[in-house]
Formats: C-alpha cells, structure tokens, sequence
C-alpha cells in the first residue's frame, strides 16, 4: 500500500524541535482534516459508513483511547453530548478491556489513536469487536492496526508525527470529533439550520485563529521562563475547560518533568486546595460562557491562598483581570470549539519551559510515541 506522506514531513524544516514545527502544522492540520468532509453547507462523512436512519438508531456512544487521545475524547463527550444529545461514556482504555463494560443494544464504540497501534486501545477494539459491536477508529497512521481492524476508519489527516508528545495530531482528533458531532446533531435535529451554519463558519475560521495564537509565542516564551523551576503547576476548568486541563497538564508534564495536575475547578475545595501555596502557578481555563463566573469564584479561592492565576479565556473577558494574574485571550469561536484554541497557548507554555529546562523536548524520558506492549 502506497502512503502519500512526503519525506520533508519528517524533517524539522529549521525548527529547534518537532515538537514546535509540528505545533506550527496544526492550522494546516486543521484544514485537512476538516475541508475534505465540509461539502458545500453540510458536513459529509463517508467512511462513516451509516445512514441517517442507523445515526438516529445510536443510543449512546462509548469512547475509549489512551493518553492525549483520551483527554480528545474526553472533549468529545462534552461536544457530542451539549450539540447532538447523545450519551457518551469515555474510558481509558487499559480500563475498558478488563471492566467487563457493560453495551447495550444502539452503542457505537469510538477507539481514538494517533498512531493505531497502542496496545491497549487495540484490545478494547477487540472486545467491543468480540461482543458484535461495530468500531469506529479515528486514526491518523494509514494502515496501522486499529485502522485495519475497525469496521470503519476516519483519518485524521495530520501527516507523520515525530515528537513524543502529541500537538497535532490531537488538534485533529478534536476537529474529527466536531465533525462527528456536527453530522449527529444534524440528523437528529438537535441543532437548528442556522446554528449548524453558524458552526461551519466557526470551523472554517479555526486554522487562522490557531495561526493567530501560534504567532504570539514569544508572550508566551517570557512567561514560560519565569516557571522554568516551578515544582508544581495546577490546571483548573469546567466542562470542556476541564477537558483542556487534563491535556494542558499532560503536556507540561511529559516534556518538562514539573508535576502537573488537572482537576475539575469545583472539585478543587474537595482536597486539593490544601496543596495551594504563595506562588503555586494555578492555570486557569474560563472559555465557556456558561460557567465563567463559577470558574472566576476557583480563581479567587487559589488566589486568596498565594496562588499565582493564569488564565486563558475568551476575547472579551476583560472581567477576568480582576481574578487573575496574567491573561491569555482566545478568539471567538463556537463554545464547542474552544478546546482548539485554548490548548496552543497550553502547548507553547509546556514547550517553552521545558526547552528553558533543557530538556529533551522530542524524546521525553521514559516515554515512548507508540506503546505497543500492555
Ligand atoms: C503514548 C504517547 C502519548 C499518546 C498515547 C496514546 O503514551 O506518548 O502522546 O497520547 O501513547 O497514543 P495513540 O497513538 O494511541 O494516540
């Protein structure tokens, strides 16, 4: 089989690392992997492989992936959930395999994977296989074995990824998931034709706004510099902001080695407060409209305690100065589609203070890109 990635896509074209030039490819990612499936003013997913009639039979949706493609996931449940109204459950996967899940007549099963040959995502493919149910793969590795295996396979068109830690191939999970999303909604009636449009516009417009925030990376560089010994940082949000925490701190902690911790900003009171001292980095996520002010009530809480706030959160947000102590602003975009904007600034921060640590940004310890052992 003849795989159409050209050779410079494994080289580092004049970066320092993969690493960064891989983050510079996600707004082209993004384009790829969402152009080919918007058709005039609709979204059109062949590889699907279901009819309206079988999408409107899906009760509800069970994720499963490891990893970054987890925390993808994990975004996933808030999108498809908010826009199309479908149950979702995410597992990990190491966690799916052996719980002896329980799926019910009308479950699809989504396994996400970059590389398509992560152990433990290939086995919870085949349990969900061996059980008579059909699996969605969203893969990005052409050919790899969870996309010869699952029944149906969406690309993530982000072309080869070298750096261990994951950017863009994760940005086109998302961009996958909104599309799957987006289709549901469509055909089950959850969204109105005005909206749906709506939405394409947002999604159009994502690779400039993700270029626009790529492009403000030396603000970013300064701040990285100054946690550069940090010993701990603390990733706080709600709803999909909570999604983006899981991922924002994965990042910092993969390649800087500094402990990182996400937690849902409500849970926080409930144990992890205590960790809360004068200059604990505190990032805080606040891009969705709905709960902006609970998210801005956290900060405070951290804040009274010594906690020094970053926060990223929607252009327009000035009321956020007031808990924070250094802002990022996103621009505006649909409130499902955040998640690709607030992460750049997320990934830039972990990369910056780990190339200040002198790390090895591409080869992480202890970490492997593809992990096909169990
Ligand atoms: C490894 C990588 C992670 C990745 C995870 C899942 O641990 O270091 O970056 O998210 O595997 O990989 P996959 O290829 O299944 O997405």
């Amino acid at each position: 089989m003849t795989i159409d990635w050209d050779a410079e896509a494994a080289e580092k074209a004049g970066y320092e690392h993969f690493m960064l030039k891989e983050m510079y490819e996600q707004p082209k990612t993004v384009a790829d992997t969402a152009g080919p499936r918007i058709k005039k003013n609709d979204i059109v997913i062949e590889e699907l492989g279901m009819t309206d009639e079988e999408i409107l039979q899906v009760k509800k949706i069970h994720i499963v992936a490891c990893g970054s493609a987890y925390h993808a996931g994990v975004s996933g449940k808030y999108v498809l959930e908010g826009m199309a109204r479908i149950p979702v459950e995410v597992d990990l996967a190491s966690e799916f395999r052996y719980r002896d899940p329980i799926l019910e007549d009308g479950a699809m099963v989504i396994v996400i994977s970059q590389s398509g040959e992560t152990a433990d995502s290939l086995a919870a493919l085949r349990e969900a296989k061996k059980r008579g149910f059909k699996v969605l793969g969203i893969v990005n590795v052409v050919g790899s074995s969870i996309a010869r295996e699952a029944d149906n396979v969406m690309y993530t068109w982000a072309g080869p990824e070298i750096a261990v830690a994951t950017t863009k191939a994760y940005s086109a999970q998302l961009i996958a998931l909104y599309l799957l999303a987006m289709k549901f909604a469509r055909v089950r009636h959850t969204v109105t034709e005005e909206e749906f449009s709506e939405m394409l516009g947002d999604l159009r417009r994502l690779p400039d706004q993700i270029e626009l925030l790529l492009n403000n990376k030396n603000r970013i560089q300064r701040f990285a510099n100054r946690y550069i010994a940090a010993k701990e940082v603390f990733f706080i949000g709600r709803g999909i902001d909570y999604a983006i925490s899981m991922e924002g701190s994965l990042k910092l902690k993969e390649i800087s080695y500094i402990h990182s911790e996400a937690y849902a900003a409500g849970e926080l009171k409930h144990g992890t407060i205590s960790l809360i001292e004068e200059g604990t980095l505190v990032a805080a996520v606040a891009t969705q409209p709905a709960l902006f002010q609970k998210t801005i009530s956290n900060m405070v809480e951290v804040k009274a305690r010594g906690a020094f706030v970053l926060a990223v959160t929607c252009e327009g947000n000035r009321e956020i100065e007031k808990a924070a102590d250094y802002v990022i602003y996103i621009p505006i975009t649909n409130r499902f589609f955040t998640n690709s904007l607030a992460i750049i600034p997320l990934q830039l921060f972990s990369y910056y203070v780990a190339v200040g640590k002198g790390c090895d940004v591409d080869k992480p310890r202890n970490l492997a890109k593809s992990v096909t052992v169990e």
